[in-house]
């Protein structure tokens, strides 16, 4: 039997735990570290060349120092710029996370998506070329959020976040005519990892009711094809949650949902 694979998952911050906790459910029996670059967070406040020169060289520290058999980039920030570096740098299989655009534009009936990201993302000409490939005839409307991913961490650190701040991130979203169900946005692509850690106030905070795209379930059936599904050896799985500022982090609780129950070293 096969010893269970160590899966490393990589973000600016705490938003790709929510990336995190839908490979949990496929794969509980894996070996988990998860890697917050909180040192330099957010991502989305950075340049092209910073990130990658950034994010490149720590991911082969990582590797050396960890051993993973496989890793997830799960930021939309830095992989709509990273992978093919990574990719042309190390031999490991990498997923990342890009902005669901292609199955929004596919389910939208109105015809009107809105993709919800850090300002980095919306800039990028990845962001841009998925457009052009699989809008079809889609008005898609790209919103770059100065500040919603630093709301979802500090309510995920257990911080008072005010709804008026959400909304306002959230507002640009929501085009078209509110009082009319056929001609106004209905779907809104969740392009950055912290968003669906929010999601539960996201929703009473929408002037109307939308599809919300979170990548997520598919990035880990991605993580099963590349690794295969679950093996019959049970063992103590280990769970890991470095943080690259070496802050000590009060969150165990908090974070047990997002490792399958697990409390995380
Ligand atoms: N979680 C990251 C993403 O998916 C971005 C947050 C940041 O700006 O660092 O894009």
């Amino acid at each position: 039997m096969p010893s269970p694979p160590t899966i490393l998952v990589f973000d600016s911050g705490l938003g790709g735990l929510s990336v995190l906790r839908e490979i949990v459910a496929v794969r509980p029996d894996a070996d988990y570290v998860y890697v917050a670059d909180d040192a330099f967070f957010p991502y989305g406040h950075h340049s092209e060349e910073e990130i990658v020169a950034r994010v490149v060289p720590l991911v082969g520290e990582l590797m050396a120092a960890h051993a993973p058999d496989l890793i997830v980039i799960a930021c939309n920030t830095a992989s709509t710029l990273v992978m093919s570096h990574l990719r042309a740098a190390y031999t490991l299989p990498f997923v990342g996370t890009v902005p669901a655009i292609k199955p929004a534009c596919a389910q939208s009936k109105t015809r009107r998506v809105s993709v919800l990201g850090t300002k980095g993302t919306v800039q990028r000409e990845y962001t841009r070329g998925l457009i052009r490939d699989f809008a079809q005839d889609c008005e898609v409307t790209l919103v770059g959020s100065p500040e919603l991913a630093s709301l979802a961490e500090r309510a995920l650190g257990g911080e008072e976040v005010d709804d008026a701040d959400i909304a306002a991130e959230l507002a640009p979203c929501f085009v078209g005519d509110g009082a009319d169900a056929t001609a106004r946005t209905d779907t809104v692509v969740l392009a950055c990892t912290h968003y669906p850690l929010l999601l539960d106030r996201l929703i009473p905070l929408a002037p109307w009711d939308v599809a919300w795209i979170d990548p997520a379930p598919a990035i880990a059936r991605r993580v099963i094809d590349l690794l295969g599904g679950p093996g019959g050896a049970s063992h103590h799985c280990r769970a890991e949650m470095i943080f690259t500022s070496k802050r000590p982090h009060r969150l165990s609780r908090t974070l047990m949902p997002f490792f399958g129950g697990r409390v995380p070293a």
